[in-house]
């Protein structure tokens, strides 16, 4: 089945969802406006229960197929937060609050799975629930884990759960995924290196925190070049080098170094945390510093599960007719924590020749909204047919 004639004739309703949200964004957990939208816009649909105030903003809509012989529960998921940026697009649903704006499409992601729970609920051709999941929090505040520690998948009895994000770059509309790790590891590492400051013009009397601090900059490269196996990912950088002096006499008493590791291997994310604190710890020592690390974990691995990769690939493929490989991506992105708990799958739909995502340019293209919004509906009446 192709893209399906209805939500040809939603398109322009969807569109309007979409650019109303571009133009209110909200941040993190902060997305109340917008958690309000969704639930007023479900119950208006006929959603059989709307669930409010899951993993804090979350909400939860629950489509009851017209058959339930099968007693499966299909979870469909979309993040509704925006980005600390200055939007620059110059459009005119562009967002209406300064320093705010849906430089990641996650406006379109909601717009297109509230489009989706409207057909769903007029046509219910389906022998099962579909649960519609919208989470806040992508960008950084880990909604998607407070969604499944407050019993997301339990409490709907949610078997399988799938996402949708939008790609820049690719053709509009056309679909990309791949089975396995998909999107890296997010972690953070906050180091804090302590000499003994004094007068820059008399260094033998001090420990240079600057020096020491630098070397552990450059030892770190060490981690990705020399300890990983070179068949396999991972980036470690340092991204904030900052002393507790500005003057230019003054040799330092501390330093702090802040940065990030990424990879798409569990055995690997070990295997740096490991090394940054003995790298980190033993570079200082050599130079008669003291090394302390904290290391913190973010989004896990995002894997995508087999099975249902290839079903969401035939699905892409019924809806348009092909569905490319996907390259592995080295962001984070925390529908991890829905696939650590459920098997599914997530798929990338082209968003054209846009700007790239958290881009002051970037907007979603509503051209993907047939598309993306049947690909939804297709998972739904695919899995779970009325035979
Ligand atoms: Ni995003």
């Amino acid at each position: 089945m192709p893209i399906k004639n209805r939500f040809a004739e939603m398109q322009a309703e969807i569109t309007a969802w979409r650019r109303h949200l571009h133009e209110n964004p909200e941040l993190l957990f902060d997305t109340h406006e917008t958690a309000a939208f969704v639930a007023q816009k479900l119950k208006e649909f006929g959603v059989d229960e709307v669930v409010t105030g899951i993993g804090r903003t979350g909400v939860v809509g629950v489509i009851r197929g017209r058959r339930n012989d099968s007693g499966r529960v299909i979870g469909l998921r979309a993040d509704m937060d925006a980005l600390p940026i200055e939007e620059a697009t110059g459009l005119p649903h562009a967002s209406k609050v300064p320093g705010k704006m849906h430089a990641c499409g996650h406006d379109g992601h909601t717009a297109m799975l509230l489009g989706a729970a409207k057909y769903l609920a007029e046509t219910r051709n389906f022998d099962g629930t579909a649960v519609v999941i919208f989470q806040p929090a992508e960008e950084g505040g880990g909604g998607g884990k407070e969604m499944v520690d407050d019993g997301l998948m339990e409490r709907f009895g949610i078997d399988e759960v799938y996402g949708m994000h939008n790609m820049p770059g690719f053709p509009v509309g056309q679909f990309a995924i791949r089975p396995g790790p998909f999107f890296a590891s997010a972690d953070e590492f906050e180091i804090k290196v302590e000499g003994k400051g004094g007068h820059a013009a008399m260094p033998h009397t001090t420990v240079d925190t600057t020096l020491a601090a630098s070397h552990i900059v450059v030892a770190l490269q060490s981690i990705v070049s020399r300890n990983l196996d070179p068949l396999k990912q991972l980036v470690v950088s340092v991204t904030s080098f900052r002393t507790d002096t500005g003057a230019h006499n003054v040799i330092p008493q501390k330093a702090i170094l802040r940065g990030t590791v990424r990879t798409l291997d569990p055995e690997v994310r070990d295997m740096a945390e490991k090394r940054l604190k003995e790298v980190c710890e033993r570079t200082a020592e050599a130079f008669g510093a003291v090394a302390r690390v904290a290391y913190t974990r973010g989004y896990p691995v995002m894997a995508n599960a087999e099975e249902q990769t290839e079903f969401a690939a035939a699905v892409a493929e019924k809806v348009t007719g092909a569905c490319g490989p996907a390259p592995q991506i080295m962001g984070g992105e925390d529908f991890a924590f829905m696939l650590e708990a459920r098997p599914g799958a997530y798929i990338l739909v082209g968003n054209g020749d846009t700007a790239m995502v958290h881009h002051p340019k970037y907007d979603f293209n509503d051209e993907a909204i047939p598309a993306g919004c049947s690909w939804w509906a297709e998972v739904v009446e695919s899995r779970m047919p009325v035979s």
